[in-house]
Formats: C-alpha cells, sequence, structure tokens
C-alpha cells in the first residue's frame, strides 16, 4: 500500500507540536518524503489483517519497551483540521524523510507526556509516534479504555539493491519475513 504526497504542504502545525526534550531535533522536524514506488507499507498493528482497507483499530499503543525505540513524536490538538488518511500521509511520510525511521503509529485520543509543552500532561490529542525498529503486533499493548483510538500504523520496507526490489515490492510475505530480522534505516528518497 502506497501513499500519495496528499499533504506535502501541511507539516508546520507538526513543527510546533515539538516537545523540549526532543529540542535538538526540532529544527525544521522530519521532512515529508513521500515513499518511492518500490517502497511497501504493511500495517503491523493487532488484527490489521481483519480491518483493510482504511479500517482503523483502537484500544492498542506500542509498549513502554518499544517507545525505547521512538526517534520522534509529535501531538496535534483535536479536533483536528486534516482527515484522518490525510494526517496519517504526514506522519508515515515524515518517517519515510527521517534518517533511521523504519515504522510509525498514529492514533487518536493520545494523552500529552507530563510535561510536554509545559502543559500538565493527559490532554488527549492525535499523537504519531516514528520508531527505527519494525514494529510486530506482539509490540503492543491494550491502551486504557477511550485511548489511542483509530489508529494506524504502518512499517516501510524498501528495496536496497536492484536485486531486492522486486520481491520487496510485490512478495507481502518475503517483506514480512524481512521485518522479523533486524532493519537497516530507509533509504531517503529526496
Ligand atoms: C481510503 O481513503 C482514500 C482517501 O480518502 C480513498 O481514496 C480510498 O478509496 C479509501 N479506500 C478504501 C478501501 O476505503
Ligand atoms: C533507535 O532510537 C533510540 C531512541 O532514539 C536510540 O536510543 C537507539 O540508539 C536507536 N537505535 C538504532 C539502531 O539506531
Ligand atoms: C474515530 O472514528 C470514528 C469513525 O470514523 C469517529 O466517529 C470518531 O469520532 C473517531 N474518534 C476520534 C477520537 O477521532
Ligand atoms: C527505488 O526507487 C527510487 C526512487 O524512484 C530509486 O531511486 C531507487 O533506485 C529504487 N531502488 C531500487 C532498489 O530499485
Ligand atoms: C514470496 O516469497 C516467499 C518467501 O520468500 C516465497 O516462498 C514465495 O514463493 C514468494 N512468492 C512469489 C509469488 O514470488
Amino acid at each position: 500500500m502506497l501513499f500519495s504526497t496528499m499533504l506535502a504542504s501541511v507539516a508546520l502545525p507538526i513543527l510546533a507540536a515539538a516537545t523540549p526534550i526532543d529540542l535538538e531535533r526540532r529544527a525544521g522536524g522530519p521532512a515529508i518524503v513521500p515513499l518511492a514506488a518500490n517502497c511497501t507499507l504493511m500495517n503491523p498493528l493487532p488484527h490489521a489483517s481483519q480491518h483493510p482497507g482504511n479500517g482503523t483499530i483502537s484500544g492498542y499503543v506500542p509498549s513502554s519497551s518499544f517507545s525505547a525505540s521512538k526517534v520522534y513524536s509529535w501531538y496535534i490538538p483535536q479536533p483536528d483540521f486534516l482527515t484522518r488518511e490525510a494526517r496519517w500521509s504526514n506522519c508515515i511520510e515524515q518517517c519515510n524523510g527521517y534518517s533511521g525511521c523504519v515504522s510509525a503509529y498514529m492514533a487518536y485520543n493520545a494523552p500529552l507526556p507530563k510535561g510536554w509543552l509545559g502543559l500538565p500532561g493527559g490532554e488527549l490529542e492525535v499523537g504519531c509516534f516514528m520508531y527505527n525498529r519494525t514494529l510486530t503486533p506482539l509490540d503492543f499493548v491494550a491502551a486504557t479504555e477511550g485511548q489511542y483510538v483509530n489508529a494506524t500504523a504502518g512499517n516501510v520496507y524498501c528495496p536496497k539493491t536492484a536485486s531486492a526490489s522486486a520481491t520487496a515490492s510485490s512478495n507481502a510475505s518475503a517483506a514480512k519475513s524481512t521485518g522479523t530480522t533486524k532493519k537497516k534505516p530507509v533509504k531517503v528518497v529526496a
């Protein structure tokens, strides 16, 4: 599944949401880089196959141990002015533009961490988390009731070499098995 660049012009609200602990990354934030046509995006959320198309899943969030692999995140106040599809394109394409990022997760009703932008924390917003590790269904845990709803997630698989491109872009099971091994950083396509 590929995402087009429907959102290339809406990065500004995201940059405004950078956290103090992300200050060094805030300079510009991750660029929105559309996935190359030969890349594949796969949804690692539990039960994702039962929700094809634009279906979402509520109540699962990457575990706190997986969060050690978080490389960037943003929060946007609700209600969002963008559609979920557009916001998600933004999230995953920023991951694609961030060196080392290979997966992303986005959900509504994501509680702000304590101290984010000087706020007490717990405010429910749209959250996008980007990781340098591939997500699997086992990396998710059940969320507090009502939180992390309408979630979407994706692993980005891009071919490294010409010989790898045929399988990575057309053979889903090959891409999936690659995902269980250690991933190299996503190639950034300028
Ligand atoms: C998913 O959303 C996109 C953008 O809104 C739309 O073009 C597409 O038809 C939808 N696909 C499904 C399976 O609903
Ligand atoms: C992944 O990101 C985490 C958090 O920023 C960092 O500590 C870790 O070294 C990174 N791992 C790799 C393989 O880049
Ligand atoms: C989740 O999606 C449903 C169905 O589209 C929608 O009615 C609901 O408002 C969404 N919830 C949030 C918090 O965005
Ligand atoms: C994948 O597509 C990008 C952009 O079109 C291209 O630069 C790159 O060489 C391709 N990679 C492979 C392995 O074909
Ligand atoms: C896809 O990859 C799997 C695992 O490598 C292989 O068993 C299968 O034959 C491949 N299917 C196609 C259509 O190439």
